[in-house]
C-alpha cells in the first residue's frame, strides 16, 4: 500500500489553455515555456501533449532540452539561459537547439569558433529588468557581429518585462517602448510577453508569445484567478484521509499547538505534507477540500501529514478523498492564504514522492 498522493494532469485544460492564449494572441507563434519541469507538473508529459499545438518550447538549460529530444519531441527548443559552457556547442547542432544569446561571453562562445551547422539564435535585450540581457548600448554592436558571423541566424529579439503582473506600474509601457524604439528597424522576429503581458498587454504580443504560468491554467496576477481569464487549471493535487480522531474542546492540533479547538469535533489527517510540497506557512483556515466541502487546514503542516478540521463533515471517513489545489480550490487562493506564489506551489511539488501521475482527460 503506498501513499496515496496523486498528481492528476487535465490534458483537455492544457489543450483549452493553449486555445485561449491563441485566441488572445492570434497573430502570434507561441513558445510553451516548461523550464523547471514543466513548472512542476512533468516536463515530457506536457511536452508530448503540447507538441500538436504549439510552435517550441523554452527550457532553461541543455538537460532539460535533451530531456525533451529523448522522448522524441521534434519542435523547436530555445535555451532560454542560453551556453553556459563551451562543450554546450556540441549540443546545439546535434540536437537542433536554439539558443538564447544574453551577454557577451556567449556571444563569444558562439562566434570565436567556426560552427559547422548554422545556429538559430534570440538575442535578448535588458530593457529594465536588469537579469539577462545586452544593454541598450551594447546592442547595436552586438547585432553587427551577428550580422557578421555566417553561422548565426538572429531568428527573434526578445526582451523581459519585470513588472507586468502589476497593471498599474509604469514599467512595462517604459521597457515596450525602449525595445520597439531600438528594434524599429531590424527585420526580424519579436518577442517581449510572459503570461501577465499576454493577458493584460495586447500591445507586446508581437511575433511569439511566452507563456508559462497561464498555460497551466493559473493567473499570475495576485487578485485573479486563472478562470477571470477563460484558463483551467491542469494540475489537480490530490490525497486521502489516512486517519481521524475526535478532539475535546480546547484540545490542541500538532507542532506547536499552534490551533486549539473551539469545540467538540473531529480532526482529520491528510497525507500530504510540506516534504511533498505543501506550503509549510500555510496558516490555519487555509481552504483543504474533503469530499468536495472545504474542511480547513489546522495545525501546523508536518513533512508528510497535514490536519484538517471535519466540523462540518460529521459523515467523512478514513480513505475520504482530499483535494489540495486543482478544479475545486484554485491554487491562487492556497497562495494566498500561505501568503506565497502559486509559481513557487507548483514549482514546488516533489514528484518523488508522488506515487502516481498521469494524464486525465476531463470533459
Ligand atoms: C524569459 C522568459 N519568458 C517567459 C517566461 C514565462 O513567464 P510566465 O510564467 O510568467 O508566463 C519566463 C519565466 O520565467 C521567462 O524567464
Amino acid at each position: 500500500m503506498s501513499r496515496p498522493l496523486v498528481i492528476e494532469l487535465d490534458r483537455h485544460a492544457l489543450r483549452q489553455n493553449v486555445q485561449r492564449l491563441r485566441s488572445i494572441a492570434p497573430h502570434s507563434k507561441l513558445l510553451a515555456m516548461v523550464k523547471a519541469n514543466a513548472y512542476g507538473h512533468g516536463l515530457i508529459l506536457i511536452a508530448q501533449a503540447l507538441e500538436p499545438l504549439v510552435d517550441g518550447f523554452g527550457v532553461s538549460c541543455t538537460e532539460e532540452a535533451l530531456l525533451l529530444r529523448q522522448a522524441g519531441i521534434r519542435q523547436r527548443i530555445v535555451l532560454m539561459e542560453g551556453l553556459l559552457a563551451a562543450d554546450e556547442r556540441t549540443f546545439l547542432a546535434a540536437y537542433q537547439l536554439e539558443t538564447v544569446v544574453h551577454d557577451c561571453h556567449q556571444l563569444k562562445l558562439l562566434t570565436a569558433q567556426r560552427l559547422v551547422h548554422p545556429v538559430k539564435v534570440w538575442l535578448k535585450m535588458n530593457t529594465g529588468m536588469n537579469r539577462l540581457g545586452f544593454s541598450l548600448q551594447e546592442f547595436p554592436e552586438v547585432w553587427r557581429q551577428c550580422q557578421a558571423c555566417s553561422w548565426l541566424e538572429v531568428a527573434v529579439l526578445m526582451t523581459h518585462f519585470a513588472s507586468s503582473d502589476e497593471r498599474h506600474v509604469p514599467t512595462t509601457a517604459h521597457q515596450l517602448a525602449l525595445f520597439e524604439r531600438a528594434t524599429q528597424n531590424l527585420a526580424v522576429e519579436k518577442s517581449i510577453a510572459n503570461s501577465a503581458a499576454i493577458l493584460e498587454w495586447p500591445q507586446t504580443h508581437q511575433d511569439w508569445i511566452r507563456p508559462g504560468l497561464a498555460l497551466y491554467g493559473v493567473s499570475p496576477f495576485a487578485d485573479r484567478i486563472g478562470s477571470d481569464y477563460g484558463l483551467k487549471p491542469v494540475m489537480q493535487l490530490n490525497s486521502q484521509i489516512i486517519s481521524i480522531h475526535p478532539l475535546q474542546r480546547g484540545e490542541k492540533v500538532g507542532y506547536g499547538g499552534v490551533w486549539r479547538n473551539p469545540r467538540d469535533t473531529r480532526v482529520g489527517v491528510v497525507a500530504m505534507g510540506y516534504g511533498d510540497g505543501y506550503p509549510r506557512c500555510a496558516p490555519n483556515g487555509t481552504p483543504v477540500y474533503v469530499n468536495h466541502q472545504c474542511a480547513p487546514l489546522v495545525g501546523r503542516v508536518s513533512m508528510d501529514m497535514l490536519t484538517v478540521d471535519l466540523s462540518h463533515q460529521p459523515q467523512a471517513q478514513h480513505g475520504d478523498p482530499v483535494c489540495l489545489w486543482g478544479h475545486e480550490l484554485p491554487i491562487e487562493t492556497v497562495a494566498r492564504h500561505a501568503g506565497a506564489f502559486s509559481y513557487e506551489l507548483l514549482c514546488g511539488i516533489n514528484r518523488g514522492q508522488l506515487v502516481r501521475m498521469h494524464i486525465e482527460e476531463k470533459k
